[in-house]
C-alpha cells in the first residue's frame, strides 16, 4: 500500500500541456505570457483588482509589509497560530512581531484581544504599524470585526491568505480584505506551482510597486539602472503555466476538500473526546486541512499516540502549528493571551486532506483513528473463575 501524504500536489493533463506550451515557447524566464495570464485569471477568481505573481507566499508578505512602509522599530500584530513564514516576513523588514492568541470558535486571530492590544498601544502613544491576520487551515479570520477594529485605530490590515484560496467570508472571497493579501502555491497548498505566491490588492499603486520591486527594481532605461533596493521575487513563466491549469480546477478542489472534511466528520464525530476545527458561521472554509483536537482523558489516547499509529501504517499526519511565541526563535517577542493556542497545539492533529485522497485511503485513516480510541475503551481482560485453592494474583500472572 502506498504512503498517504498530508496534502500532496494534485495536478493533471492540463497542467502538463500548459507547462509544455510555456517550455516550447522558450519563455523560460521570470516573465512571459503565462505570468500575465495567471495574474489576470487569479485576480478574477479572488475578486481582486490586481494580482502580482511571485516566487513564494513569503515573498508576497515581505513585499506587502515593505510597500506599506513597515520598517525597523515598528511592531506588527499577528496571530501566533501560523506557519513561521508569517512572522519571518515581519523580521525581514526589521520590524518586531507581537503575537496575539486565537479565538476558540474559529482558531483565528481573537478580535477581542486584538482590540485590547491596539487600544493599549494607542494609550501608550505608539501604535502598531500593521495587523497581519492569518486565515488558518483555510478558514477566514473574522473580518467584520477585524476590519472595523483596524480602521478605528487607523492601522493597515494585511491578510495572510496563504492557506485559504477558495474560502469565503460572507459573499466575499478570502484575500479581499485589507490593503493587500498574500497567497501561497507551495507544494502542499490547495493549488500549487511547486513553489510560488501571489500578492493581490484593490490598489493599483501597491501592485505596480510590487511588480517593480520584485523585478530587481529596474528603472525604465536601456541599461541596467536602479534607484532603490529591489528583490528577485517574480514567478517563472513555466510555473505560472502550471498555476493556470491548477486554478481551473480550484472549485473542484475546494469541493473535494470539503467532501473529505464531511466524510471525516461522518466517520469520527461520535468518538468520545474528539472534536473538529469549528467552521465559523460567517463563511465557508476551503478545508485545506481537516484538523481535530483530542482530549486524551476522554478519548483514551493522546494526539501523539494517534499520530504514531497513523505513521506506523505509513500515513502522514501532523500536530497543529506550534504557536510562534513558543518557538525558540520568537519566544522573546510580546504575546497577548496564549491559553487557547497552547491547548490547540497540545491536543491538535491535521489529518490527510489532499484533494486526490481516495475514499478507500480515507477509510484507512479513519479506521486507525477509530481503533486508537476503541483499544483504550475495550473492556479489561476477564479471567476464568478462580479455583478455590489458587491465589487470585498467581492465577492472573499464569494467564
Ligand atoms: C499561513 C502561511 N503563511 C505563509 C506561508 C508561506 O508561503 P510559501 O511557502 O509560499 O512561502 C505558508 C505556507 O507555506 C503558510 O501556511
Amino acid at each position: 500500500m502506498k504512503r498517504i501524504h498530508l496534502s500532496p500536489p494534485d495536478a493533471g493533463a492540463l497542467e502538463r500541456e500548459l507547462l509544455l506550451d510555456a517550455f516550447d515557447s522558450n519563455w523560460i524566464a521570470p516573465l512571459g505570457p503565462h505570468v500575465e495570464a495567471f495574474e489576470r485569471e487569479f485576480a478574477e477568481s479572488v475578486g481582486a483588482a490586481h494580482a502580482v505573481a511571485l516566487s513564494s507566499g513569503t515573498a508576497a508578505i515581505h513585499l506587502a509589509l515593505h510597500i506599506l512602509g513597515v520598517g525597523p522599530g515598528d511592531e506588527v500584530l499577528t496571530s501566533t497560530m501560523t506557519f513561521a513564514a508569517t512572522a519571518y516576513a515581519i523580521t525581514y523588514v526589521g520590524a518586531t512581531p507581537a503575537f496575539v492568541d486565537v479565538s476558540p470558535e474559529t482558531w483565528n486571530l481573537d478580535p477581542d484581544l486584538l482590540e485590547r492590544e491596539l487600544a493599549a498601544r494607542s494609550r501608550r502613544g505608539r501604535q502598531a504599524a500593521a495587523v497581519l491576520s492569518v486565515d488558518l487551515y483555510g478558514q477566514c479570520a473574522d473580518y467584520t470585526r477585524i476590519v472595523e477594529i483596524c480602521a478605528r485605530f487607523g492601522v493597515p490590515l494585511l491578510e495572510d491568505a496563504a492557506e485559504a484560496l477558495g474560502a469565503t467570508y460572507g459573499d466575499r472571497p478570502a484575500g479581499s480584505f485589507g490593503e493587500c493579501a498574500a497567497f501561497s502555491f507551495n507544494g502542499n497548498k490547495i493549488i500549487t506551482t511547486s513553489g510560488g505566491g501571489m500578492l493581490v490588492s484593490h490598489r493599483r499603486d501597491i501592485a505596480d510597486r510590487a511588480r517593480h520591486l520584485a523585478t530587481q527594481a529596474r528603472d525604465p532605461a536601456p541599461h541596467y539602472q536602479h534607484s532603490e533596493i529591489g528583490f528577485n521575487y517574480r514567478l517563472s513563466n513555466l510555473l505560472a503555466a502550471v498555476g493556470r491549469g491548477q486554478l481551473r480546477s480550484l472549485p473542484a478542489k475546494v469541493a473535494q476538500r470539503r467532501a473529505i472534511n464531511g466524510r471525516y466528520r461522518a466517520a469520527l464525530s461520535a468518538l468520545p473526546g474528539l472534536q473538529f476545527m469549528p467552521e465559523a458561521a460567517y463563511g465557508e472554509s476551503n478545508c485545506w486541512l481537516t484538523c481535530v483536537t483530542v482530549d486524551p482523558h476522554v478519548f483514551g489516547a493522546s494526539r501523539e499516540t494517534i499520530r504514531l499509529a497513523l505513521e506506523a501504517a505509513d500515513i502522514e499526519s501532523r500536530p497543529l502549528w506550534k504557536p510562534m511565541h513558543l518557538q525558540p526563535v520568537f519566544n522573546r517577542f510580546p504575546m497577548a493571551g496564549g491559553a487557547v493556542c497552547e491547548d490547540l497545539f497540545e491536543r491538535g492533529l491535521c489529518l490527510p486532506s489532499g484533494s486526490s485522497l481516495t475514499v478507500d485511503d480515507q477509510a484507512r485513516v479513519a479506521a486507525i483513528v477509530t481503533a486508537a480510541c476503541a483499544e483504550s475503551h475495550s473492556p479489561a481482560p476477564s479471567f476464568p473463575p478462580l479455583p478455590d485453592h489458587v491465589d487470585q494474583a498467581i492465577w492472573e500472572v499464569r494467564l
